[in-house]
């Protein structure tokens, strides 16, 4: 008897304390199957140890370790019924609320709260609430409501995905104590998306951001959408940026005369810095208040981890000695951005056997359209421009070897291509980092921007062959990375100049249409400190010499929205007027239309009217009245 008793008793315990932890998805973050990023918790009925040897501080300060795979939690987990033995402190909820990845029955839900008791080791026992009925938290109103905990071990953040019953429809959400009701959370809200076989989806609303940079000035773009009807908001990355903020020499932005430096006020490099870092950037309101108000899609770029990063390395760390930062290497660095990505962001596990890493995705909105999100950054890209091997890849660029997303992501993507075209879905929305068509800056020494597709030629040509032997329709490719914002008709490189296969005054022949916004916050890839008028010559030249760039500007920060519609969608280009103050206004400095069954952008472009900023290339040639001669327009 007693050898089977032994074994049963952990086993009722592990199942009553189990339920509140991996309701808790952070615990498992980022991946569903267990990793060296995630907590065990399906084996933690067998793990628990009592913590009082490791406290929180001396886990946290593991210098280049992350605590993941050291959770100790410090309660029987037997007795942790609905906030039983939970700490029964007071807290707060300084980083307000969120939400992500809405699907037609299901969303993610994010809160993270603070103890008032830093050095407690309980966990907090949260109750959650989804309402129906704005401001109504009655029974009869809850479409969803249970509890989960969190604890210091995954920062406490506590993310949560809630079941609902209906698609197309807005709820609202709210967290608050299991023991103490009036430790409530603000209330958010988010509208689940149409199921997949919605045939009568009349239009989806979407804001699409990039680079937003703390020290270089105000959230202003977050906080003009969250007083906008988007249904939707993407992030393309760099969501937040590794480098101290304070203006000394190794610092990216001096945030000392806004006062947002951000913390830790050092290049971030442990599991603790990352974390600190999203706290800081959280703590903004505008930022906090797109997040309360809407559902986000996002997506990462290098500085979520650091500067012009790739599967490897990035363009100051690797694994070798001279690749360690602080005395952590790359591949340490890595897991540490990630692991608090995925905590702080609401964004759902994505998981495949062994893909520890992936965060690619896709949703189906309705029949109106599919949007995929990339990762050409941190997943399998092969070896970027690092600054000090520049020409090197340069050489390299057109190597057909050589993938930006990996193999098993490229796979991916034409494969939901093709199904998006065979399964109706008329719009084709593919949400990624850089810059995709080739972009000739006019530069002697590097025209071009190897850390954007123009380094991964073979991949680009891999795409653009998929979507035309496909007859892919409708594809629209949105970008960020680049602080400044570019609108193209997608072609192949080696179209530029071929008349009788792209025609730049009415778009024949191109293959879809790429929308690349500029940055919320940081500063232009034309140089920072330009006059208006500076800012607008450079973007005459840059559409004058790139024939299929429709439009160019980089005087100013924003982001853009898209109205996608059954028959066509308009993109929205916004510029904040001025950046260094809060709550500043905004300026639509250009507007876009591509019809559907098109693959271009609709002349005239802009309506035929000037833009607010920037350039806008039929304003400055009219390419049907030239020829190609051999070597140039004329
Ligand atoms: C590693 O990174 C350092 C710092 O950027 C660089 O000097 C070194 O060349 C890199 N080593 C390799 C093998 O990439
Ligand atoms: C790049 O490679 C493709 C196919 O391998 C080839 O057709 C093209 O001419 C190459 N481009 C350059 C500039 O070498
Ligand atoms: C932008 O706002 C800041 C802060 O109010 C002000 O100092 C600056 O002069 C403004 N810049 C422009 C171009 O108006
Ligand atoms: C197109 O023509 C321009 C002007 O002659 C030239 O600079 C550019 O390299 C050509 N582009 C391609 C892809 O051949
Ligand atoms: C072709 O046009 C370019 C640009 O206008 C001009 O510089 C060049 O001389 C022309 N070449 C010939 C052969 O006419």
């Amino acid at each position: 008897m007693l050898p089977v008793l032994a074994l049963l008793l952990p086993l009722v315990g592990f199942v009553a304390g189990f339920a509140p932890l991996q309701r808790n998805i952070a615990y498992r973050s980022p991946t569903l199957t267990t990793s060296s990023l995630a907590h065990d918790i399906d084996h933690i009925g067998a793990k628990i140890v009592k913590r009082s040897t490791l406290g929180r501080r001396s886990l946290e300060s593991a210098r280049g370790g992350h605590a993941a795979d050291q959770l100790v939690i410090d309660y029987d987990s037997a007795k942790g019924i609905d906030g039983q033995d939970s700490y029964h402190g007071s807290f707060t909820f300084p980083y307000g609320v969120a939400s992500g990845d809405p699907l037609d029955d299901s969303a993610i839900l994010w809160t993270h709260p603070v103890p008032k008791d830093a050095d407690t080791v309980e966990p907090i026992c949260l109750r959650y609430q989804t309402s129906k009925v704005k401001d109504s938290w009655h029974e009869k109103d809850l479409v969803d409501s249970s509890y989960a905990w969190t604890t210091s071990d995954v920062d406490y953040s506590f993310k949560v995905e809630t079941q609902l019953p209906e698609p197309k429809t807005r709820y609202y959400y709210r967290f608050f104590g299991c023991h103490d009701h009036s430790l409530v959370s603000p209330t958010g809200t988010f509208t689940t998306m149409p199921s997949p076989d919605d045939e009568t989806v009349g239009s989806l609303k979407m804001a699409v951001f990039s680079c937003s940079n703390y020290p270089f000035g105000y959230f202003n773009s977050f906080g003009q959408a969250a007083k906008s009807d988007v249904d939707l908001v993407a992030h393309v990355g760099d969501y937040i940026y590794e480098s101290a903020g304070d203006g000394s020499p190794d610092a990216y932005g001096d945030g000392r005369p806004l006062n947002r430096v951000p913390q830790p006020n050092r290049e971030i490099v442990t599991l603790d810095d990352y974390r600190l870092r999203y706290a800081t950037y959280r703590s903004d309101p505008d930022l906090q208040r797109l997040h309360q108000k809407k559902p986000w899609l996002l997506i990462w770029d290098d500085h979520e981890v650091a500067d012009n990063s790739w599967k490897a390395g990035t363009a100051d760390s690797n694994d070798t000695a001279a690749g360690t930062v602080e005395g952590v290497r790359f591949t340490e660095r890595k897991k540490n951005a990630v692991k608090a990505y995925f905590e702080w962001m609401p964004i759902r596990q994505v998981d495949t056997a062994g893909d520890t890493l992936r965060i690619w995705r896709k949703f189906q909105y309705g029949k109106l359209a599919d949007i995929a999100m990339l990762d050409t950054r941190n997943y399998d890209r092969d070896i970027t421009d690092l600054y000090y091997n520049t020409a090197e890849v340069a050489s390299l660029a057109n190597d057909t070897a050589r993938s930006l997303m990996g193999g098993k992501q490229e796979r991916w993507l034409y494969h939901n291509l093709i199904h998006s075209q065979k399964r109706g879905a008329t719009w084709k929305l593919i949400g990624q980092q850089i810059i995709v068509n080739h972009l000739n800056y006019g530069e002697a020494d590097f025209p071009v921007d190897y850390d954007a597709w123009d380094g991964y030629e073979a991949n680009r040509r891999r795409l653009f062959d998929t979507i035309r032997a496909n007859d892919i329709q409708n594809v629209i490719l949105l970008s960020g990375d680049s602080h400044a914002a570019w609108v193209y008709d997608a072609i192949y490189q080696e179209w530029e100049n071929r008349t009788d296969l792209y025609d730049p005054s009415t778009g024949r022949g191109a293959l879809a249409v790429e929308f690349a916004g500029t940055a919320v916050s940081s500063p232009s890839s034309y140089g920072a400190k330009l006059t208006p008028a500076q800012y607008v010559a450079q973007a005459e030249k840059l559409v004058s010499i790139n024939r299929n760039l429709a439009f160019a500007e980089g005087g100013h920060r924003g982001y853009f929205t898209l109205d996608v519609r059954p028959n066509e969608l308009d993109a929205s280009f916004w510029g904040i007027v001025n950046n260094t103050q809060q709550s500043s206004d905004q300026i639509l400095l250009a507007k876009f239309n591509v019809q559907k069954g098109a693959n271009r952008l609709t002349r005239p472009i802009n309506n035929g009217k000037p833009a607010k900023g920037g350039a806008l290339q039929a304003q400055i040639i009219d390419y049907s009245k030239q020829q190609w001669n051999g070597s140039g327009f004329s």
